[in-house]
């Protein structure tokens, strides 16, 4: 049996990773959050002091590159990671790079069940034959709200307005840029992820019982 993939697309802080984890969790298939591979991108550029206004320099130090660790940490989630990942996203090589490594996981990890998938371009671009394709709605400041709960909670100083600012900031760089902008992928169900979490399940649950 082919294995099913479910693409998780939406907006700066939109729960992708919290749906995607319950996905992953409930009906055993392995979750891929391509949004951290960007991130690790930009914290190696971040760490070499790299200037990612430099085209050159940067497609120089990704050919360099043969491994990105999929692991999750503290350091990738940092505001000025957030806005770099974002900048640097809007490179066609850098997508194509990220796209490439997201095709190996799923190579290499065949007999599993299925996948979830979270980003901006999943099911749009990356895996636009899908067996399923979510698109999770929230209103911009319930997505800063959350978002600064969360970064208050790891620790780190946070300004509500500010990071309300970012995100708009950056959700019009997501949807904006050329290169695989965030849309809504014309087949996918819009999840509505404004209320409880018990709430955004009720609407996932049947879409999923009916792979
Ligand atoms: O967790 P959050 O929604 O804040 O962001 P993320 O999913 O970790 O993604 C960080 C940034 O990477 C986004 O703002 C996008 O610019 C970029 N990204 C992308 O362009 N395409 C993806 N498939 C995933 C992330």
């Amino acid at each position: 049996m082919k294995e099913k993939i479910i693409t998780i697309d939406g907006p700066a802080a939109s729960g992708k990773e919290k749906i995607s984890k319950y996905i992953s969790r409930k009906w055993k298939f392995k979750h891929l959050d391509s949004g951290i591979l960007y991130r690790r991108l930009a914290l190696i550029f971040f760490n070499e002091n790299i200037d990612v206004n430099n085209l050159s320099k940067i497609k120089k130090k990704i050919r360099e590159i043969k491994y990105l660790s999929y692991r999750k940490n503290q350091k990738l989630r940092t505001q000025e990671i957030s806005k770099l990942s974002s900048k640097i996203a809007v490179h066609i090589f850098i997508r194509n790079f990220v796209n490439k490594l997201q095709y190996d996981f799923v190579k290499k990890n065949k007999n599993n069940q299925g996948f979830v998938i979270d980003g901006r371009d999943i099911g749009s671009v990356v895996f636009k034959n899908a067996d399923l394709k979510l698109y999770i709605d929230v209103k911009a400041e319930i997505r800063a709200k959350r978002r600064y709960k969360q970064l208050i909670d790891s620790g780190e100083k946070s300004i509500y307005p500010k990071i309300l600012k970012e995100i708009k900031l950056r959700d019009n760089k997501d949807k904006l840029r050329k290169n695989s902008p965030l849309v809504i992928p014309k087949d996918a169900f819009i999840i509505n992820n404004n209320s409880s979490f018990s709430d955004t399940i009720k609407q996932i649950k049947p879409l999923l019982n009916n792979l």
